[in-house]
Formats: structure tokens, sequence, C-alpha cells
């Protein structure tokens, strides 16, 4: 994740902005336990602009709590486009605006989540900050006003085109306050729109490492759901084997393998979806050539097809295949869905986490990387076997995967086999 110029780690924590709560003191505390973010305290701009002690006070920043983002709130455009020039000349990485604080000389007012009622508003006086200020502005808000005037799918999409950097979600409406649960649902919901580009930070509820961690795994799983939504049919399956076979066929007739234009293989929506994709050959029931990829910016259709004559011809592994043999092999297709990274504390973490016969395994160590698609399970059920053998695929020593805490992705696949009787090569 990237804020302005600040690149964060895969999972970034970052400390809530709070009012009595994050002074330098609490700051430098949260630092020491290795915090990615901080806020300081919201600060008035009516205040700042009129040199109020408090707000002043609260533009002190110290070297070593850098990145820190400076909060500020106020219902007026004039006076927060002010305030915002002042915050830029305390230096901090990034300006936040509060519209979300529900108490109610706040709210009341039509600062903080008042805005959220006056969604105009609230955009123009984003914009009019984002232009008048170099600095990266972020804002941090509610999921609505009430639980029946839920808007922050508008506000995130238009927000956004105002060309601030991030955006906070708490999860709560304005009306529920600090009570009941965070709504995480309505977060996924919204770094779930396509139309949203700007990162989203969830907030609400998180109040232990385990609560942060799976609030990460859940949205890792919503990634591991998405592509469920476009599984393939038997019947598309069955034409991307097809399109195998004729791809190896016309490799030995040097035809040219079936364009894109071609209705019958690939006018399907689907196939024009990019995606990973490998190619399996088998020969009376032994491997004779597996090459894909595990992300592809190709069409599926043209990934086939590549792949195809990769595992016929240029696997490294096998010779490369002979017209004679043509009857003798069976294609199996795999497509698969995004690999998504698993965050795991220890080896037993990790292996309760991996799912056997289900998980497509990639595993990377510095430059040193391989993968298993979930078929290996069957020659290797035990986990700690199947992490083993793929730490010396990747070069590295078999128990690795024990004691250097490898990167691991998982992905599943989608698997469509030939079934063919050996029949007529060409
Ligand atoms: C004492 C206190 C002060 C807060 N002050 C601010 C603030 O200055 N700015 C802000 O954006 N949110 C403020 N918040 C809201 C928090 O940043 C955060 O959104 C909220 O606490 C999340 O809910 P949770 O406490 O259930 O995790 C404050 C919350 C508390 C409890």
């Amino acid at each position: 994740m990237k804020i302005g110029n600040i690149e964060f780690p895969k999972h970034p924590v970052f400390l809530a902005p709070m009012e009595d709560v994050t002074d330098p003191t609490f700051r430098y505390m949260c630092k020491q336990f290795g915090v990615d973010m901080m806020y300081t305290e919201f600060i008035s701009a009516e205040g700042l602009i009129r040199g109020g002690k408090k707000g002043i006070r609260k533009l002190d920043l110290w070297e070593d709590e850098r990145p820190i983002g400076i909060q500020i709130y106020g219902a007026n455009i004039e006076p927060m486009v002010e305030a915002a020039k002042i915050v830029e000349k305390a230096e901090p990485e990034i300006l936040d605006l509060n519209f979300g604080c529900p108490v109610k000389k706040i709210a009341g007012r039509g600062a903080g989540s008042g805005m959220l009622r006056e969604v105009d508003k609230m955009i123009e006086m984003t914009q009019r900050i984002v232009d008048a200020v170099s600095i990266p502005v972020t804002a941090k808000t509610r999921i609505g006003w009430s639980s029946e005037e839920i808007n922050i799918q508008e506000v995130t999409e238009r927000i956004q085109e105002t060309g601030i950097h991030a955006l906070t979600i708490h999860g709560r409406t304005k009306v529920q306050m600090y009570q009941g649960e965070a709504d995480w649902d309505v977060i996924k919901a919204v770094k779930d729109n396509p139309k949203v580009k700007i990162p989203i930070i969830g907030n609400g509820d998180i109040s232990s490492a385990q609560d942060a961690k799976k609030r990460f795994e859940e949205s890792v799983m919503m990634d591991r759901t998405a592509p469920k939504k476009h599984l393939l049919s038997p019947a598309q399956g069955n034409r991307l084997i097809t399109l195998a076979r004729q791809t190896l066929q016309q490799a030995f007739l040097k035809k040219a393998t079936p364009k894109s234009e071609d209705p019958q293989e690939v006018a399907d929506d689907i196939f024009q979806k990019p995606g990973g994709v490998f190619v399996t050959l088998k020969k009376n029931g032994n491997l004779r050539g597996c090459i894909g990829s595990l992300t592809s910016k190709k069409p599926l259709w043209q990934g086939v097809c590549e792949n195809t004559r990769n595992a016929a011809f240029r696997d490294p592994r096998f010779e490369a295949l002979k017209a004679s043999e043509l009857a003798e092999v069976s294609i199996e297709v795999s497509v698969l869905t995004t690999p998504i990274s698993l965050i795991y504390d220890a080896k037993e973490d990790l292996l309760q986490r991996l799912q056997p016969h289900v998980d497509g395994v990639i595993l990377k160590k510095g430059s040193a990387t391989a993968t298993f698609l979930p078929q290996v399970w069957q020659q290797l059920p035990d986990p700690r076997d199947f992490l083993s053998h793929l730490c010396l695929k990747a070069g590295l020593s078999a128990n690795s995967w024990e004691k250097d805490k490898p990167d691991i992705s998982v992905y599943q696949v989608q698997a469509f086999e030939e079934s063919r009787p050996a029949g007529k090569g060409i």
C-alpha cells in the first residue's frame, strides 16, 4: 500500500487519531511497538487560524515518529483551507480531514460526521484543500449518518475524485457514536467496489493483534471467494481443452494457433479475461510437461495456447514432444484464482492454514521461488512433505519452510481434464 511517497508493508497497522489520547507520549509508546503510521489528535481549524495554543501545540512533531498525519476538523470551507496551509508548514507526511467525529458540538454544527449529510460540501471542501496544499491529503469518515442513511459508497466514489490519497472508514454510523459493533461488511463492500481506486483503511473494534489479523484475513478471504463468481462451466472447460488440443495438432502441422477472432473458440467473455493458467500433459498417467503462469495480463485463451506449446516443447525437464506421441498424451488445463498472501506466525500456524488438496502454494524466499498446483497434494498429502518438496523445487534446503519463514501465497484452481480414448494423432 502506498500513500503519497510513503510505501507501507502489505498489512500496515495505523494508530487512529484520538483526542486526549494520541499525544506525543502515547505516540512514542505506540511507535516502540512498531505501528506503521500515526495521527495526531484532531485540531479545530477555526482554533488554529485564531492562533489558539491548544491547536498550535498539537502541531509539534518529532522526527522519530514519522510518518505521521495531522488531522483537522471544521464546518466551514475557508477556515479549513487556511488551517490546511498552516498544517502544511508543520511538515507532516499527511494532512487528514476529520469527517467522522459524532459528538454533538462538532457534528451538530456540520463538522466531523455532520459532513455525511452534506456530501456536496464535503467534496468541495476536500477539493479546495487538495488544491491548496502540496502534501498528500487523506480523510476519515464513518459509514453514514444512521443505519437508514448509509452513504459511504457514494461518499467514497465522489471523494476519491478530489485527489485524496486514502480514506479511513470507521464502520459505525454517526448515530451509533461508539456503541454497537463496527460493520466490517460495509467496509469490505467499499473495498470490493471496482470503482474505488484509493486505499481504504478499515477502522473500528480492533483492540488486539488477533482482531487486526482477523480483519486482514477476511479481506484476503474476500479475494479468495471473488474468483468463484467467475467459475467456468464444464462446457467452457471442454472448450479450453479443445483449444489446447487444436494448438498441439496445429503446432505439428505448422499452422498458426487459433485466433482471437475465432468465434467458436474464444468469443466467450470469460476467455477474454486475463488470469493465470497452467497446462499439464500426461503420457500413460505420467507427467510429460507442465508450464503455466501464476498471473497474467494476457487473455485466458491466449494463456492456454501459449502454455500448451510451452508444455509440449519447452519444459526443460522433458524432451520436446514428438508427433508420434500426440495420440498418447492427455491434456489438463488448470485455471487459477488470483494468488493471495498467507499471513502466518510460525510453522505450526502455517500448517494449520494450508488447505491440503485445495490450495496451490507459491513459496518465495529472496529470489528463490516455486509453486505446486493443488493436484500435487495427491502425491504429497502430508503438508510437511509438500512444503519440503516445494522448498527443494525452489532450490532451498528442505527445511527452509520451518526456519526461514518464506513468503507463502495460495491460490485455487479449476481443473479440466481431457477424457479421450487414445485416438488418432493429428
Ligand atoms: C477518546 C477518543 C477520541 C477520539 N478522537 C478522535 C479524533 O480526534 N479524530 C478521529 O478521527 N477520531 C477520533 N476518535 C475515533 C477513533 O479514531 C476511532 O475511529 C474509533 O475509536 C474506532 O472505534 P473503536 O474504538 O471501536 O475501535 C476517537 C475515539 C476515542 C475513543
